[in-house]
């Protein structure tokens, strides 16, 4: 039902295709953030459109709301939201660190409460992978925990002990074959720590691999070194999954370091910030410079929003508050980031994946709009 084929490489980087039940992704991919169910104000044919091929969802959210349950009710996520292709669902370990009110961490797991309403909850690698069970999401995640950085060595050789015991756990809870399981990878950006996570984590039979604890506050050029070195650490014959992650500079980064999957809010929720990505680097669309101006957000795009809409328009629509902004930013910036990983996947297939990270890398810097 799964399973992960390494195509071509070139240095480090590499393509490959990942087969799961509703369908194959090529590799190095972008996964869209659909945290409740839903890739905000985007509809899944619009999706399609663009060249998505996998779209995340949240344990912790569809746990809260609708409830799991609800979701298992419907026949899964796929059949409850429509989108047919991939899906990819968050241990829920993450958010309860970054949204919830923690109340206490322990080997059995956390206690803590709902951000939405203040109602106490407890999640550990059982529930966690019965609720992912329930969503039905081609690809689970183990429960983890993250560290927030800095912190102190001896608090993070603690941590990856703890997701190691979590991981052998998560893996036990699985009681389907339909669904595979993702172990992650923790140790901050401490070198040594790293190692021994990954070789604990791929003692494991996953069927892929993450790296996790990663653009949690730490300088980039240690998140670079951090995936560089971990990666190494990683089975070349199964997927390896950066969360979280990040600006188009950090894709172009982990896939010349052997990264195949990435995932990350920032092109959604800058989009709705009125901040766009484009080939010559990031556009502020509120900004007065373009009241006037007739030009599309970026001349190399293809997407809908460039095809036929000027920067004076979108400027107005984020000036009035209209909603129509913020789905044709959004429309822009996820075409942006699918279109990127297409083209690096072009690239390492011609054997040209450095020349074409250092010119776009290159071509972004000069921009700043
Ligand atoms: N999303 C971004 N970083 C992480 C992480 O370290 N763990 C999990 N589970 N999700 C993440
Ligand atoms: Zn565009």
């Amino acid at each position: 039902m799964f399973s992960f084929r390494l195509e071509e490489t070139d240095n480090r980087a590499r393509t490959g295709t990942i087969t799961t039940p509703h369908g194959i992704i090529e590799t190095p991919i972008f996964m869209p953030v659909g945290t409740v169910g839903s890739v905000k104000t985007i509809s899944p044919q619009e999706l399609d459109d663009m060249g998505a091929q996998i779209i995340l969802g949240n344990t912790y959210h569809l746990h809260l709301r609708p409830g799991d349950e609800v979701v298992a009710k419907f026949g899964g996520l796929a059949k409850f939201n429509s989108w047919h292709k991939p899906t990819l669902t968050d241990s829920g370990g993450f958010q309860v660190f970054s949204l919830a009110e923690m109340n206490k961490i322990t080997d059995e797991g956390v206690h803590f409460r709902s951000h939405l309403d203040g109602s106490k909850l407890f999640l550990n690698p059982e529930r966690s992978i019965e609720i992912q069970q329930n969503i039905g999401a081609d690809i689970m995640m183990a429960f983890d925990e993250c560290v927030s950085l800095p912190a102190e060595k001896e608090y993070v050789r603690k941590s990856i002990e703890r997701t190691y015991r979590w991981a052998v756990r998560s893996r036990a809870a699985k009681t389907n074959g339909h669904q595979a399981l993702f172990g992650i990878i923790q140790g901050g950006t401490d070198l040594d720590l790293r190692r021994i996570s990954a070789e604990q984590i791929t003692s494991i039979d996953f069927e892929g691999f993450a790296i996790g604890g990663l653009s949690v506050g730490e300088e980039i050029p240690l998140m670079y070194e951090t995936t560089s070195f971990t990666t190494e650490y990683m089975p070349k014959d199964k997927p390896r999954y950066l969360m979280g992650v990040g600006t188009p500079q950090d894709l172009l980064h982990g896939i010349k370091y052997g990264v195949d999957m990435f995932d990350c809010v920032m092109p959604t929720r800058n989009a709705r910030n009125a901040m766009l990505f484009t080939s010559a680097g990031k556009l502020h669309i509120k900004n007065k410079q373009w009241e006037l101006s007739d030009e599309p957000v970026d001349a190399e795009c293809s997407c809908y929003t460039c095809r036929n809409f000027s920067r004076g328009y979108l400027r107005h629509l984020h000036k009035a508050g209209e909603y129509l902004g913020l789905r044709l930013n959004s429309i822009h910036n996820l075409h942006f980031y699918l279109s990127l990983v297409k083209r690096a996947r072009n690239a390492i297939k011609l054997g040209i994946y450095d020349k074409f990270m250092n010119e776009t890398l290159e071509k972004m810097s000069t921009g700043g709009l």
